[in-house]
């Protein structure tokens, strides 16, 4: 028997400092329809996401509340399982970075590369910005802020270890040479491949100030850097038994703003370890709001409970994907959901289903032998779409084809008695929503078992192929509103 193919995607590791948003929501989508895609082609999956648990960052908003780091996270870890399930995310894995596998990992890791000469005792002097939880020089700053955060940056000195990064120059630049696919979309590559060439400094990997981290096995009055620690989660959670060989992971999935440490830092742990390399990192745009950039202090934060409230959960999902370049950024409104909600997924499916549904239910229909229609949808093309994170386009291809049979249905009518064939007309059509919603399930799941229901046939997993078997069904029942309008 042929081997089945696997498919490995993460979402990153996100800081349990604060109540998960748009953010956060959109990088999950993303891993959420890509591991639904591929399982919908029968592959198996390993979709991982999780949170990102230790480091001062979360030291600093526990003390805020007056809890200790563990009790602190822990409520928020509730609150980013209970958001993922809210939006339908099906991951594998749910992992932290307090977990007692991954933990054991990072210091065996660790031991490796100290072992191998490429970890080292020095002395940090210079600044970091506990909010990017990154070290900056003076180069970067601007001010004395942090470039990202606008903020005062704090100004270090302290006994630490440090990863011989600057030894792995020509080799990363060599593998982004080899492999042009590594770094995604193409023009966020050169920017990296530029940067690196500029030369790299090793990096500090190592904090005694503060004891929330994994301990150096070599000195335990060091924790581990929280990128260190947090970047293997990718690789810890293959380490779990039967999970072995998904490493390689496919695709990290990230935000363009994390994708040095995960172009950089994270292929060059992985070279010192000797461990394979992912096949790709994607970084993909960042959402405004309103065209504001999305911040607490100015109270433009869009949660997940609030963009899940105003048009349900698909239409926030099917409005992140489509609405942009997964590559580029976005700006969300309320007001832009509301007219895709409307115009796209109401006026066009919904009321695509309730029509046909609602004709079948009074007319019936019959089997008719061809499907001409179904010919002209580009399943092909579609899938390579999708494959190449070309979300936006690959849904404007199923939608373009949803329009085709708005204008069969208008131009056969149907509904009158002179409509020569009308059973057939509308068997036909039933049968194409079938294959839409095939196509469907990864971005709104919950719409296309809806859909399958009044249709009577499967979605879901391993249905792939289904898409050119014929409906089989005799009664039809008119649906109810699938997606009621917002004015
Ligand atoms: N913990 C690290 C990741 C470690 S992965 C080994 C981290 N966490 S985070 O909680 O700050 O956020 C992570 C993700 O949210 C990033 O991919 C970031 O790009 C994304 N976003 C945060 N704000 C965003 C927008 N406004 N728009 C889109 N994505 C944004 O970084």
């Amino acid at each position: 028997m042929a081997k089945k193919n696997k498919f490995y995607v993460t979402t990153p590791i996100y800081y349990p400092n604060d109540i998960p948003h748009i953010g956060h929501a959109y990088t999950t989508i993303a891993a959420d329809v890509l591991a639904r895609w591929y399982r919908l082609k029968g592959e198996e999956v390993f979709f991982l996401t999780g949170t990102d648990d230790h480091g001062k960052k979360i030291v600093r908003a526990a003390e805020t509340k007056g809890k200790k780091p563990k009790e602190f996270v822990d409520a928020l870890v509730f609150d980013f399982k209970d958001a993922w399930k809210k939006l339908d995310i099906e991951y594998d894995r749910f992992i932290r970075t307090t977990d007692k596998d991954h933990e054991k990992v990072v210091s065996d890791v660790l031991q490796k590369v100290y072992d191998k000469g490429d970890i080292y005792l020095g002395e940090y002097e210079g600044f970091y910005c506990t909010s990017c939880e990154a070290y900056y020089t003076e180069k970067d700053i601007e001010d004395g802020n942090c470039p990202v955060h606008k903020s005062k940056i704090e100004k270090l000195k302290e006994k630490s270890y440090f990863f011989k990064l600057s030894k792995y120059q020509d080799k990363l630049l060599k593998h982004y040479k080899d492999n042009p696919e590594f770094i995604s979309p193409k023009n966020r590559r050169t920017e990296i491949i530029n940067r690196v060439k500029e030369g790299l400094n090793d990096l500090s990997i190592s904090r005694t100030s503060f004891d929330w981290g994994i301990p150096l096995p070599f000195d335990k009055k060091h924790i581990c850097y929280v990128w260190f620690d947090a970047l293997f989660n990718y690789y810890s959670a293959t380490r779990e038994k039967g999970r072995e060989s998904f490493w390689p992971a496919d695709v990290h999935l990230i935000g363009k703003d994390i994708l040095w440490f995960h172009a950089v830092y994270w292929p060059a742990f992985l070279l010192s370890a000797g461990i394979e390399l992912p096949k790709k990192v994607f970084a993909h745009g960042w959402w405004t709001f309103d065209n504001e950039k999305i911040s607490k202090s100015r109270g433009k934060v869009i949660n997940v409970d609030e963009l899940v409230s105003i048009a349900g959960v698909d239409s926030i999902r099917y409005f992140l994907l489509r609405a942009t370049p997964f590559g580029d950024d976005g700006d969300f409104s309320e007001q832009a959901l509301k007219d895709r909600h409307n115009n796209e997924l109401a006026n066009k499916l919904g009321n695509l289903v309730s029509r046909v549904s609602g004709l079948i239910e009074k007319i019936g229909l019959e089997k008719a032998r061809e499907n001409k229609l179904l010919k002209k949808l580009k399943t092909k093309e579609i899938g390579n779409l999708v494959e190449n994170y070309e979300f936006d386009k690959a849904l404007n291809e199923i939608f373009a084809f949803i329009d085709d049979c708005n204008e069969y249905v208008q131009k056969t009518q149907p509904w009158k008695e002179t409509c020569e064939d009308r059973k057939k007309i509308l068997y036909e059509v039933a049968d194409l929503l079938r294959a839409v919603a095939i196509l469907l399930w990864p971005f709104i799941p919950s719409t296309s078992e809806r859909i399958s229901k009044i249709f009577g046939f499967k979605v879901g997993e391993k249905t792939f192929d289904d898409i050119v078997k014929p409906l089989e069904v005799k009664e039809i029942k008119k649906s109810e509103i699938l997606f009621k309008k917002i004015e």
